[in-house]
Order: structure tokens, then C-alpha cells, then sequence
């Protein structure tokens, strides 16, 4: 395992991440999913977690990102993405924007490794 990129992907059990999980494991990389399972599914990501590059770690990436061992990107998916499901959980969509990303930057940076930001809508939106 050693010497393969290990990327940190919140939200990957989320209809997007989970195609980025799939499309990272394809290409060599470690993948540490950190979901909290509120709008994804646990089947999104069910054909990876027996894969030994590929860890899924229940947790909501606004209060904690428990992620051990080298991070060489950390790509924050997390957030719920459509109208029914952030008017459902607006303080829980707005702390996925705003705490999710400090953490998600904190991690990143202890790590000098790449951030990635999914655009997301919901951050303008009224919640
Ligand atoms: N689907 C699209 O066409 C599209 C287009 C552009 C941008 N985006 C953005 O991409 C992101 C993902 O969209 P999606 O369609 O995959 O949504 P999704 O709801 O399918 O996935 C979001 C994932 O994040 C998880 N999640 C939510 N809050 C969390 C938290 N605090 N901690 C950990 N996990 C959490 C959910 O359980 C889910 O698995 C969103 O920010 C969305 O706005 C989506």
C-alpha cells in the first residue's frame, strides 16, 4: 500500500462522490470516505468496502474528520445537494459548508495536500 496516493473524500457515499470513490480506487489511489450517511447510502460505495484501498468511515465532517496516516488531497463532497434534502437539514447543510470545509482545510493543510471543493449551491441558497 505504501507509496500510493491516499485521498480523503467526504460525502463519498453521496450520489457524486461515490462515482469519485469508484474512479480514485480505479486509478491506484487509497480512499478514505468519511460520510455521516444523512443524504447518501451505504449501497453507493457497498461494492468497495471490501477493497483494501478503500476505507468508509461514518462520521459528519462538520464536527470531525477522524482520518489517521498520510492525506495527499482531501476533496470535500460533502453536503446534501437538492432542494428537499437541504430544506429538510438547513443547520446541518450549513455546518457541511462552513465547519465541513475548515475542517476539511485543517486536515489539508497539516498534510500539505490539495483541497478540493465541490461548487455547491446550497451555500447561496436559503436555507
Ligand atoms: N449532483 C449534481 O449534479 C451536482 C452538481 C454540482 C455540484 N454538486 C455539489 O456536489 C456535492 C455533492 O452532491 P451530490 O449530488 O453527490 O449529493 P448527495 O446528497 O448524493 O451526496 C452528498 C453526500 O454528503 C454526505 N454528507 C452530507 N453532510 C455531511 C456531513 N456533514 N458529513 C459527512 N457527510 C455528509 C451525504 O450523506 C451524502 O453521502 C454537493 O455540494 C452538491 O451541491 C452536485
Amino acid at each position: 500500500m505504501s507509496g500510493r496516493f491516499r485521498r480523503v473524500v467526504t460525502g463519498g457515499a453521496g450520489f457524486l462522490g461515490s462515482h469519485l470513490c469508484d474512479r480514485l480506487v480505479a486509478a491506484g489511489s487509497q480512499v478514505v470516505c468519511v460520510d455521516d450517511l444523512s443524504t447518501g447510502r451505504r449501497r453507493n460505495v457497498a461494492h468497495l468496502v471490501d477493497d483494501p484501498a478503500f476505507i468508509l468511515v461514518e462520521a459528519a465532517a462538520s464536527r470531525q474528520l477522524p482520518v489517521e496516516g498520510p492525506v495527499d488531497a482531501v476533496l470535500h463532497l460533502a453536503s446534501a445537494a437538492s432542494p428537499p434534502a437541504y430544506l429538510a437539514r438547513p443547520l446541518q447543510t450549513l455546518a457541511a459548508g462552513s465547519e465541513g470545509t475548515r475542517r476539511g482545510l485543517e486536515l489539508a493543510h497539516a498534510h500539505r495536500a490539495r483541497f478540493l471543493l465541490a461548487s455547491t449551491s446550497e451555500v447561496s441558497g436559503d436555507p
